[in-house]
């Protein structure tokens, strides 16, 4: 083990301890792992060494502890593929990609994102405002064991509508694999037993299929078509609670 290296945290298991060194990764600093976590004999070592230890260089010691802190306060939810936080607008690259998706485009809308500003500016206005405004918005959904981002899954609040809607995208790679489920069913039950909201509904244009049948598995009945705009298009509207 190189001598300049210090512990920085003890985590439960190996899984923290690399969704730790991949949250430092981001910003540039090396984080090790010891070796002898990863030996053969791993739960008896794990079990006599008290955790699995996460070691970087004593100068990135005070910025590596900072960093974590953010990303843990930042963590909104944890399912078991994958993980859900706060967006920031060191997302728009992700933003940019994925508002550009046909998809995207065809069952939300054109949000006029073209350029990284644009995400910025997106990104500002909307889910950062939100999270400053309700306390809640939409969400990063990452998959928890590379921190690869799949898509966003989250609340808006709308003036249109009296109660927080739920709304989800992914990547059209992602699709398919029950990943939208388990990120939107995480983001129902925050919404009930963290934020205390009651009723949940949603929107989706009419002929989006896979929205409507993702919202029936969740629980959610349609109720009525709804113009969010006098000239709008008619969106159908869905209710839970
Ligand atoms: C809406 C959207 C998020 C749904 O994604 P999705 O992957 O179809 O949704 P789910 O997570 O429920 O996955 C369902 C599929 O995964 C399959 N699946 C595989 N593994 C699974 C698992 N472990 N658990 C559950 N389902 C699983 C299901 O059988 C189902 O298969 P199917 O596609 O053949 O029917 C996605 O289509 C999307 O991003 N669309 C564009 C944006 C959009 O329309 N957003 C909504 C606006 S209102």
């Amino acid at each position: 083990m190189p001598d300049d290296y210090v512990t920085l945290r003890t985590c439960p298991d190996v899984h923290t301890a690399n969704v730790m060194r991949s949250v430092l990764a981001g910003s540039g600093i090396d984080a090790l792992i010891p070796h002898e976590t990863f030996a053969s004999t791993f739960p008896h070592l794990l079990a006599g060494s008290g955790g699995v230890r996460i070691l970087v260089r004593v100068v990135d010691l005070e910025r590596a502890g900072e960093l974590l802190q953010q990303a843990e306060r930042a963590s909104v939810l944890e399912t078991e593929r994958l993980s859900l936080r706060q967006l920031t607008e060191d997302d728009a690259p992700f933003i940019l990609h994925l508002l550009n998706e046909p998809s995207f485009i065809e069952f939300i809308g054109d949000r006029g994102v073209r350029t990284l500003d644009d995400a910025r500016r997106y990104l500002q206005a909307g889910p950062l405002a939100s999270y400053e405004q309700y306390g809640f918005g939409l969400y990063l959904v990452q998959l928890r064991e590379r921190g690869i981002p799949i898509g966003i899954c989250g609340l808006l609040k709308r003036d249109q509508l009296e109660h927080a809607d739920i709304g989800f995208s992914l990547l059209p790679e992602f699709w398919s694999e029950g990943y939208a489920l388990e990120a939107a069913a995480a983001v129902v039950d925050y919404a009930r037993v963290t934020l205390g909201l009651g009723r949940l509904v949603a929107i989706t244009s009419p002929h989006n299929e896979r929205s409507a049948r993702l919202l029936g598995k969740l629980g959610f009945a349609f109720e009525r078509n709804i113009r969010m705009t006098p000239e709008g298009e008619e969106l159908k509207l869905f209710g839970a609670g």
